[in-house]
């Protein structure tokens, strides 16, 4: 038995009435102060002011805060060839269209993924699970996608698996169609990856694609997604980042678990999801690190009704495993409160992931997938900001030594 005791705050986030939080749920961070909270076989057994008895392991939480640990659902973790040059590009005001178009930026990425070995692209990517770790970051959703080939893809599907067997995080891995390849022509190019299915689908839990006007059109999007659910896999998309085309509008005819990025997507489209469970992971370290000023309109979203989560979208371009310095993105450039950053990265994320029985939230009978922030109260998040305020990790009801 372990019991974290006497805790200046508990988080418990409880879910929201309709699955995901939405709303003003959002702003609802069920807070228990100066309570206790017992582990036991992994999974939380009660939270209670009552003075622990008997034998138990315990960890001191005086004048500090416990929350349930991240979720970060949208990353794309697995890759080799970092792209540190291209910030002196940027810095002389191309565009990351232009960036792309010369042969840089994801093309870069892919070329040295595909150069790269098994060892080569496990052990860069531990580094970087390693961090998200520490940071506080205990499920991920994790996606394939510098491969293009799809052999490689299943080989970086495999990549997820090891690294996910390997640390004390539990990693979703996600198949995605992320760039048209250079000598294929498109469509016969889908068609082989559809070919694969029935092995993608035993590696994936979801499939993504990157609809926008540098990648796929609405019609090869709605083409890979059908066809992918038929396998089983949920539905992800990375819609309106760059340029709306309709991606955001194709999602209101098919199920999505999550819209990602929605720089560019229309009210009229947003105002449709209103009565949906689609979660809209909203990504603002991108825009951040692209030096670009508009960021999607999360105001309007939670405003009209539509769960909101955040994520790093760890990848070569937007680097960072700290989900901590989204939450200040998020409340400093969206202007979403604490408290919404907050559920964001907890309940919302989980739900969108589909592990929201396991993540998210902090109750009896639930695992114990918990942190202890060295800060008096949560407010201290987006605040205190540039460095990590996880002070102890809980997974699985495990202390993390890392
Ligand atoms: O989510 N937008 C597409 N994919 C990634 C970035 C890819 C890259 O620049 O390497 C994203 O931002
Ligand atoms: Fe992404």
């Amino acid at each position: 038995m372990i019991v974290i005791e006497n805790a200046n705050q508990i988080l418990t986030i409880p879910p929201g009435s309709t699955g995901p939080k939405r709303g003003w749920e959002m702003q609802d961070l069920g807070i228990i102060e100066k309570a206790n909270i017992w582990i036991d076989n992994g999974k939380v057994v009660k939270i209670s002011r009552e003075k622990p008895e008997g034998e138990y392991e315990g960890i001191d939480a005086q004048g500090k805060i416990v929350l349930p640990g991240f979720v970060d659902p949208h990353t794309h973790p697995v890759f080799a060839g970092y792209r540190d040059f291209e910030f002196s590009l940027k810095l002389k005001g191309m565009s990351y269209e232009e960036i792309t178009k010369m042969g840089g930026g994801i093309n870069y990425t892919i070329k040295m993924t595909n150069e790269s070995s098994y060892d080569e692209i496990f052990e860069q990517s531990s580094k970087r699970i390693r961090k998200m770790i520490e940071h506080g970051t205990l499920a991920a959703e994790a996606k394939s996608g510098y491969g293009v080939n799809v052999e490689r893809e299943i080989m970086l599907l495999d990549i997820i698996r090891d690294l996910g067997e390997k640390y004390p995080i539990d990693l979703i891995p996600t198949f995605l169609l992320h760039f048209p390849p250079k000598n294929m022509d498109r469509e016969k190019y889908i068609d082989e990856i559809l070919k694969r299915m029935d092995v993608i689908s035993k590696k994936a839990k979801f499939a993504d694609v990157f609809c926008d006007s540098i990648a796929f059109n609405v019609i090869e999007t709605k083409n890979f997604l059908t066809n992918a659910q038929k396998y089983g896999l949920k539905l992800r998309m990375h819609a309106d980042e760059i340029e709306y085309i309709g991606c955001s509008s194709l999602g209101l005819k098919i199920h999505l678990k999550s819209v990602d990025h929605a720089l560019k997507t229309p009210k009229t489209i947003l105002r449709a999801y209103s009565k949906k469970d689609t979660v809209f992971v909203l990504l603002p370290g991108t825009p951040f690190m692209l030096f670009q000023k508009k960021y999607a309109n999360a105001r309007y979203m939670i405003e009209n009704n539509i769960p909101v989560a955040l994520g790093t979208d760890l990848n070569p371009n937007c680097y960072t495993e700290n989900i901590q310095e989204i939450i200040t993105l998020a409340v400093t450039q969206m202007k979403m409160s604490i408290e919404e950053a907050i559920s964001a990265v907890t309940f919302n994320a989980a739900y969108s992931l589909d592990i929201h029985d396991k993540h998210g939230s902090i109750a009896p009978g639930r695992p114990a997938n918990i942190l202890i922030a060295d800060v008096p109260s949560y407010t201290h998040f987006a605040y205190h900001f540039g460095i990590n305020l996880i002070e102890k990790i809980i997974k699985d009801g495990k202390v993390v030594k890392i």
